[in-house]
């Protein structure tokens, strides 16, 4: 599987880990920044992450902010995407089984590092159910449909 993964500048440090982390563990990671010591606006790292996924440029992706709810926002704007912002494992698991999530968001500020590893594990370790979920998730297209400039 290949990760994209993307930041604002709260939260470069842990990026690093995660993306360290998920290498050694196997995962093709592509960092769509920031870098160290570059002020960024997380909605342009939330859309350059999700536009990727949209494209098929990578699977799914990891965003990270100072509470991770910012970067999940923006990312949520684009149809297809679920991002889900998540500071215990559990959550990390239900969102991939119910809800196909295909970005999980954190708070750099909110999770310390070997939370935050546990917590990818979680994640990218859970698959979707389908079955009653995948008729819910239909959903949320319908919603995204409804409210689409495109349709
Ligand atoms: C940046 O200071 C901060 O607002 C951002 O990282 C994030 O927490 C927003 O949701």
């Amino acid at each position: 599987m290949k990760i994209g993964f993307g930041c604002d500048h709260a939260a470069v440090e842990l990026k690093t880990i995660l993306m360290d982390h998920l290498k050694e563990r196997g995962f093709e990671c592509v960092d769509y920044g920031a870098g160290p010591g570059e002020k960024v606006d997380y909605p342009v790292k939330g859309l350059a992450v999700a536009e990727a996924i949209a494209r098929g440029e990578v699977d799914k992706g990891v965003l990270l902010c100072g509470t991770g709810v910012g970067i999940s926002l923006s990312a949520n704007k684009v149809p297809g995407i679920r991002a889900a912002v998540c500071s215990e494992p559990y959550t990390a698991k239900l969102t991939v089984e119910h809800n196909n999530a295909n970005i999980i968001a954190m708070g750099a500020r909110v999770v310390g590092s070997e939370l935050a590893i546990m917590i990818v594990d979680a994640f990218f370790d859970a698959e979707f159910q389908g079955g009653r979920h995948a008729n819910r998730i239909a959903m949320i297209s319908d919603i995204e449909k409804k409210y689409s400039r495109e349709a």
